[in-house]
């Protein structure tokens, strides 16, 4: 059974039925079930974060720790990321909204007109940056995540080393000015930590959203009906987010390391073995989910994985959410005259999300 990048839940049904852990040649253990990738991602004490990511500037980051520091750093960043302050935004992000579908003509590729700059400009917005810069902005975050094709990381950190020096010496109302002056138990954030949680907004924010806003375009393109249930009922759009992560996920998994040798869904992991949890598998796990196969917009409730789970939760799952709900909600305004245009749909470069590149589609009049 192949692994298709567009369409991989064949492959991950054949894997829960068949060989729901397996060890492949690099020596990694993947695990397909919900129960397994549930554990593996909140039993931190078992499974921890610090997998090596060489001497990259992401290395450290709240991703790549365990608590007790993992909880004093994300600690020093939650704020901004809450779900209330996240709420404070909805205006400038619904401005931003409509500021990009203003633009479109009779037609459009959601992926390039709508999907990939608005996570970049709302992020660019609350860390205070010059919209001028924001072409910049995309281009590095793709090069972070491999789907670019340049390292661009020196310019990068150059260039928002920069933004901070200007903040330290004049602070403004902005995020990076917010997270110079957070303190936590008498601590505040180094550089070299600022510079990569910065960094990690830009890969963990913007190719995520751009996907959750692909993909639920290409859903609702294949489920008309599902548009007209959300015309008809636009409270329904928060539901329906919340499915259409679970769907068709963003981020289809994430690594762990093994702290001790232990027995977990019926092997032996030995202590430093590499561990990979299919979140994108657990998410259609008939186990867990009545028909996982279907799309429901009404699903309650939806125990998805798909922020992940346990401490490393996304910190950015409000902001994913507002974002999703705003561009789904505008969206459903042009959907019905909305039809997918002749094109090859090609898969983003990276396997660990899914999406795709282009969405063309053309609207009648
Ligand atoms: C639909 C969009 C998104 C999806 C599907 C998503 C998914 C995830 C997942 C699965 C994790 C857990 C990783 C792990 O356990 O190792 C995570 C962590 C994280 N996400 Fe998101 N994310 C999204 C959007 C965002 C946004 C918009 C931001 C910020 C601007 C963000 C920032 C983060 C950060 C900082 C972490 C690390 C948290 C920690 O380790 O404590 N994410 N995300």
């Amino acid at each position: 059974m192949e692994y298709d990048h567009l369409n991989p839940y064949p492959f991950y049904a054949y894997m829960r039925r068949n060989s729901p852990v397996i060890r492949d040649d690099m020596g990694n253990w993947q695990f397909f079930r919900y129960e397994d990738v549930r554990k593996i991602l909140t039993d931190w004490s078992r499974f921890s974060s610090r997998f090596p990511m060489g001497d990259t500037v992401l290395s450290g980051t709240v991703l790549n720790l365990d608590p007790p520091r993992h909880d004093k750093l994300r600690a020093l960043v939650a704020d901004p990321f809450s779900a209330p302050n996240v709420e404070l935004l909805e205006g400038r992000v619904r401005a931003i909204v409509e500021e990009l579908l203003s633009e479109v003509g009779r037609e459009m590729d959601v992926i390039t007109d709508l999907a990939v700059p608005l996570p970049v400009m709302v992020i660019a917005d609350m860390l205070g940056l010059p919209k001028g810069d924001l072409w910049k902005f995309k281009e590095w975050s793709d090069d972070l995540v491999g789907v670019g094709g340049r390292d661009s990381m020196g310019e990068l950190l150059e260039y928002l080393q920069r933004r901070i020096e200007e903040r330290r010496a004049s602070p403004r109302r902005d995020l990076i000015s917010a997270l110079l002056g957070s303190v936590v138990e008498g601590e505040k954030l180094t550089d070299r930590e600022l510079l990569g949680f910065l960094v990690l907004l830009l890969v963990a924010g913007n190719e995520t959203t751009t996907n959750l806003i692909g993909n639920s375009v290409l859903t609702m393109l294949e489920r008309k009906d599902v548009v007209g249930r959300l015309a008809a009922d636009p409270r329904l759009v928060t539901t329906a987010v919340e499915e259409f992560l679970r769907y068709r996920s963003p981020v289809q998994g994430v690594f762990r390391v093994a702290k001790e040798d232990m027995k977990v869904g019926g092997v032996e992991v030995k202590e430093g073995d590499m561990v990979f949890a299919w979140i994108g598998s657990a998410n259609r796990d008939e186990e867990k989910f009545q028909d996982p196969d279907q799309f429901v917009p009404d699903r309650r409730p939806n125990p998805h994985l798909a922020f992940g789970a346990g401490v490393h939760t996304c910190l950015g799952a409000p902001l994913a959410r507002l974002e999703g709900r705003l561009a789904l909600t505008a969206l459903l305004r042009l959907l019905p005259r909305m039809k997918l245009s002749e094109q090859k749909l090609e898969p983003i470069g990276n396997w660990i999300f899914l999406g795709v590149r282009h969405l063309r589609v053309e609207l009648s009049s």
